[in-house]
């Protein structure tokens, strides 16, 4: 396994679990350090567990020398390609890094699988550089598919596994390294390289659209009065549509839905498809509008102005259970409100360590009554379960004004009307 980012220490995780020998490869000595003693440098449930088993039972170890895996069988690589600074495509610089280095080494009969979601047209570029350096190694892809928060369940029960290859040999390898999830019943789809590159991007695409679809609904719903969950609930009976990702809200963020669209929308513009790339733009567009719309329904609730206003935030992480905040947009609201001249203070029950990191101008409270304390908003901008539990009679007590903006539509608004709550999602 090259590269222990979310993606490679989950897999490789779920491939020890598997059965199989493991050794799984960072540049980052200090993760790599982690991650043997058996510490997750992330947040994610259910991993821990089995990385500690994984690592006692001696079937997975971990190192920072390419020279120590170049004898494995397959290599999967499955470092990070995060949008370029100042560009919507996606950074290769890992992804050919990490060809080049095993491609130098590599001698006996091996396959590199890629796992990284890239462009279409990398596989082959990739295949070509490997050529360049030895005739007996192959490329296949094999895009993930990992939410976080599930990670452990999408390794090891994958709704699907997608395979792009060029040789029968490669397909069989694969298969027999997959083989008990495969007789568990995962449907396999065998296609070539651009195929399965362009599998993954136009998943994650398609899964954003639903989300933009929902929200773009949900402003014509607060035009017109209409209930936007309604509308979800009503369209998911149809089997057509389905009831997921159609949680209306702040829009999506994260480390894979924004980059992919971005990536999306640069490889259509560069094929000349101007009409499918304002489509996919587009996405991205009303996306982003979500947190300005969120930002505004605050400063409405404030009286028209955040500045000097203590404005409580609850959530950091761009979803519930994981601690990653790239691109959250409970974080964009939160650094909005505090750039408008407002006091924010924020809570998340994980993530609040990495949100500092990125955002040590904020404030950040233990728990939600710290949080909270004379606050003349409280945003719920990331539906922890924890929050809907909040008890809008207790928080009375400590705010200076009961105003609350639910950007996901978590809360029941009768309970916080109720108890004289102004409430708004
Ligand atoms: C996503 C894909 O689901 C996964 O298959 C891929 O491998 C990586 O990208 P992830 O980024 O972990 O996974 O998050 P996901 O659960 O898909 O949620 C993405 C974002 O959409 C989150 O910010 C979430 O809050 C938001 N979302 C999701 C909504 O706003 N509404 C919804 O109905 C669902």
């Amino acid at each position: 396994m090259i590269g222990c980012g979310y993606l490679g220490t989950s897999h490789a995780v779920g491939m020890a679990q598997l059965g199989h020998d493991v050794i799984a490869l960072d540049i980052d000595e200090d993760k790599i350090a982690a991650l043997s003693a058996c510490e997750l440098p992330f947040y994610e449930p259910g991993l821990g567990e089995l990385l500690r088993k994984n690592v006692e039972s001696g079937r997975l170890r971990f190192t920072t020398s390419y020279d120590e895996i170049a004898g494995a069988d397959v290599h999967f690589v499955c470092v990070g390609t995060p949008q370029l600074a100042g560009s919507f495509n996606a950074d290769l610089r890992w992804v050919e890094s990490a060809f080049a280095e095993l491609a130098r080494r590599l001698t006996e009969p091996a396959v590199i699988v890629g796992r990284s979601t890239v462009p279409v047209g990398t596989a082959r570029r990739m295949a070509d550089l490997v050529r360049g350096h030895t005739g007996r190694v192959e490329v296949a892809w094999n895009p993930e598919f990992l939410r976080e928060g599930r990670a452990v369940e999408d390794t090891l029960q994958p709704a699907r596994l997608v395979f792009g290859v060029e040789s029968p040999q490669a397909e069989r390898l694969l298969r027999a390294v997959y083989r008990p999830i495969i007789e568990d019943g995962c449907p396999v789809v065998v296609g070539d390289y651009a195929t399965a590159e362009l599998v993954k991007v136009s998943a994650n695409a398609f899964l954003a659209t639903k989300i933009s679809f929902i929200n773009a609904i949900a402003q014509i719903c607060e035009a017109t009065g209409a209930d936007v969950l309604r509308i979800a609930e009503a369209l998911g009976h149809d089997v057509r549509i389905g009831r997921d990702f159609l949680g209306p809200g702040l829009g999506f963020g994260g480390g894979c839905l924004p980059k992919d669209i971005r990536a999306l929308y640069a490889c259509a513009a560069d094929l000349g498809l101007a009409d499918v790339a304002t489509l996919i733009r587009q996405i991205d567009v009303v996306n982003t509008s979500r947190r300005e719309r969120a930002f505004a329904v605050g400063r409405e609730l404030l009286g028209g102005s955040y500045a000097e206003k203590r404005v409580c935030v609850l959530g950091a992480a761009f979803k519930p259970n994981t601690d990653d905040v790239r691109d959250s947009p409970a974080l964009a609201v939160a650094v909005a409100a505090h750039e408008a001249g407002a006091r924010v203070v924020v809570h998340d029950p994980v993530a609040m360590e990495s949100a500092r990191r990125v955002h040590p101008e904020i404030e950040y409270a233990d728990t939600v009554l710290m949080a909270a304390r004379d606050a003349d908003v409280i945003m719920l901008l990331t539906e922890w379960t924890d929050f809907a539990d909040i008890d809008p009679v207790q928080l009375s007590g400590v705010v200076r004004c009961r105003n609350m903006l639910d950007g996901r539509n978590a809360l029941t608004p009768e309970r916080w009307r109720s108890a004289g709550w102004t409430y708004r999602a």
